[in-house]
């Protein structure tokens, strides 16, 4: 095999040799060239802001037993210590968007840090994905010039088996015209979007005939709406951003309901917002209304992306900050955070360098640019609720979308990452209830935690964290914060980023992240294919989604499963803490068990869905922030 000749340690030579492999292998406008520049930026991540090595910086290592404030043994060398840090780490200017990055001495030290771990993270992860990359170009024979839709299926057939060792998602590459995945998909691997609409304090914003909506549903659209049983998502904010040359994207905004006889939740009409705003409906052609679908993917997945950094990256970025200069690495709260915030300092850099840079990854694959990208996340961290603390709670965000708890219309009937994140979630914090109560006798014990105090001041203050409590005065609202974390750097980023890029949310042909002809102005449209990427963009594509994907954690101490399983952490706490890991990791044992036995029913169903979704295995996902 040509595609194994070159060594997958000596990566950038081997990008070398790989080129030349292919420029003889196979015809030249199919060369990895634009893959390659992804990697090779993955590579060289740099702090933009400061390059340079920084010098000395207080010594942070702790020798004894974690302590809270008032029962540190050595109270002035505990308040030196914090004020060390505090002169140290300083607030410097964003990178690549949202909230304040770290700088000063101690700041950029830990950004530093972060950096080589990941880069340690993606060495053999660029190699994995060179590797890939080359046998992708060298089987171009079998996707037959990508001139069907079949065609793009075969793009996984023996395919990105390093990065994606399972491959996609079983049921995506074969039940994708199926209406129920495409909306199942709004309540599973991408579900930060979708709202119930309340009739008594929204309005419609597009309407559907009567008789067209009878006939998909059995009821008009008010009617749905009346009946707390219509759903609806947004993007017509997309309209307006810069688009990439020779890419092109509708602004969607779409309606869903829950169906009276089968009780499932479908897909009732998607509107694009552009040109001719058409609004397609299944009772469209075949052809139209799975454009009309992948139209809204293409939005739907520009929103997951760059929202997720604003909702999850972002907001466990500047509260670790608030915290790195108030409390004590002598502290358990520090500890526990130093642990789940592993990497956390990496990401804007890599998002800066990979993805929005001019010419970089958004450039290549997406609709829009990589500057628009950049806008549109710090617009939905700061103004638009993702980089919400509170309110963004897993129960109360999706209580507020009426996706749960819901006072008018039906429960849902299957919500798997409702089903998959509570299981999860409620291990967290049962983790987290243990841990704080064996350092917290009582609730005014944690009101007198000066050091948590100063954390929450700091994060209102200075900060400038948006909805952190002002005060922390009781264990419950202590362990909350703490489960939200622990959420946000675990389940929350991993439901869609991470290794669901390449195995649901950005898979071929029913997920392209941008169109490649102008949007219809009539329906009628013959061929879909017309529509989808060209080889090279989606080598591209593919090569990011294997740079972020992290197989290698499988099984290893990088998993969920490990998520306060560490030998520093767990040596300094206590006995109570020692044993809620390890109730944490049985507990986490069997729900990985329930969720990688995971197959389809009798009716061809996981979860209510045509796909089987295993995304939040505790094997398999990380236990942090890693991409
Ligand atoms: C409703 O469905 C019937 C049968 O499929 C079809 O003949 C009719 O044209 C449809 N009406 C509308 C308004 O779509
Ligand atoms: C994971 O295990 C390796 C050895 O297999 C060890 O070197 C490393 O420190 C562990 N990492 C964590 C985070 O516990
Ligand atoms: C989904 O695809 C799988 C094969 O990949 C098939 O077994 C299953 O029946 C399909 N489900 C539906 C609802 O079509
Ligand atoms: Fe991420």
């Amino acid at each position: 095999m040509l595609g194994h000749t070159f060594s997958i340690l000596a990566c950038s030579t081997s990008l070398l040799v790989f080129n030349h492999v292919v420029a003889v292998a196979v015809p030249r406008q199919v060369s990895a060239t634009l893959a390659d520049s992804i990697v090779v930026r993955a590579q060289n991540i740099v702090n933009p802001l400061s390059p340079q090595q920084p010098g000395a910086a207080p010594n942070l290592d702790i020798t004894g037993s974690y302590y809270i404030s008032q029962n540190s043994p050595n109270p002035l060398i505990r308040s030196t210590g914090v004020l060390a840090k505090a002169l140290t780490f300083l607030y410097g200017p964003p990178v690549a968007g949202g909230p304040a990055y770290p700088t000063g001495v101690l700041g950029l030290l830990k950004v530093v840090a972060d950096l080589a771990s990941i880069q340690l993270d993606l060495t053999p992860e660029s190699a994995q994905t060179v590797l890939d990359d080359g046998n992708a170009v060298l089987g171009v024979g079998k996707y037959d010039e990508l001139q069907t839709l079949e065609d793009y299926t075969k793009l996984y057939d023996g395919e990105w088996t390093t990065t994606l060792p399972k491959g996609p998602d079983s049921g995506v590459l074969t039940n994708y015209t199926d209406d129920l995945l495409f909306s199942m998909e709004r309540l599973s691997n991408s579900p930060y979007q979708v709202r119930r609409l309340n009739p008594s304090s929204d309005s419609l914003n597009f309407q559907i005939a009567d008789a067209v909506a009878e006939n998909i549903t059995g009821s008009t659209l008010q009617q749905l709406f009346s009946a707390g049983r219509l759903f609806y998502a947004d993007y017509r904010d997309q309209a307006n951003l810069t688009p990439n040359i020779g890419k092109y994207s509708a602004a969607c905004d779409a309606y869903f309901y829950i169906n009276s006889n089968s009780g499932q939740f479908l897909p009732l009409a998607i509107r694009t917002n552009v040109g001719a705003n058409l609004i397609y409906t299944p009772a469209d052609s075949a052809n139209d209304w799975l454009l009309a679908k992948m139209m809204y993917n293409v939005n739907d997945f520009w929103f997951a992306q760059w929202n997720h950094l604003a909702s999850t990256h972002e907001v466990v970025q500047i509260t670790y900050e608030a915290a790195i200069r108030t409390i004590s690495e002598e502290h358990p709260v520090q500890a526990l955070l130093n642990r789940l915030m592993f990497e956390v300092f990496a990401i804007q850099p890599l998002a800066q360098t990979v993805l929005f840079d001019p010419g970089a990854a958004v450039d290549l694959v997406f609709s829009y640019s990589g500057s628009s990208a950049a806008t549109y996340t710090t617009r939905y961290y700061q103004s638009v609720g993702s980089g919400r603390f509170r309110s963004n709670y897993f129960a109360t965000n999706l209580q507020s979308r009426g996706l749960i708890n819901s006072a008018y219309g039906p429960a849902l009937k299957h919500f798997p990452f409702y089903e998959d994140a509570s299981a999860i979630h409620d291990a967290i914090s049962t983790f987290m209830t243990a841990f704080i109560g064996s350092y917290y006798s009582s609730d005014a014990v944690v009101a007198a935690d000066g050091e948590l105090q100063a954390w929450a001041n700091e994060a209102n203050g200075p900060a400038k964290a948006i909805d952190f409590p002002s005060v922390i005065t009781s264990r419950a609202a202590l362990v909350n914060i703490l489960t939200h974390m622990a959420h946000l750097a675990s389940t929350s980023h991993h439901t869609i980023n991470t290794n669901e890029l390449l195995s649901i949310s950005s898979t071929l042909p029913f997920h392209p992240p941008a169109l490649y002809k102008p949007l219809p102005t009539a329906k009628g449209v013959t061929d879909v294919v017309d529509y989808l990427p060209p080889l090279p963009q989606i080598l591209a594509q593919f090569t990011i989604g294997a740079l972020f994907a992290r197989p290698d954690f499988v099984g290893t101490n990088r998993s969920l499963l490990h998520m306060f399983d560490g030998q520093t952490f767990l040596s300094k706490t206590n006995a109570q803490t020692r044993a809620a890991n390890g109730a944490f990791m049985s507990a986490m044992q069997g729900f990985s068990f329930q969720v990688s036995s995971r197959t389809f029913d009798a009716d061809g169903l996981s979860q209510g869905m045509p796909f089987v979704w295993q995304a939040l295995d505790p094997n398999v996902m990380p236990y942090s922030i890693t991409t």
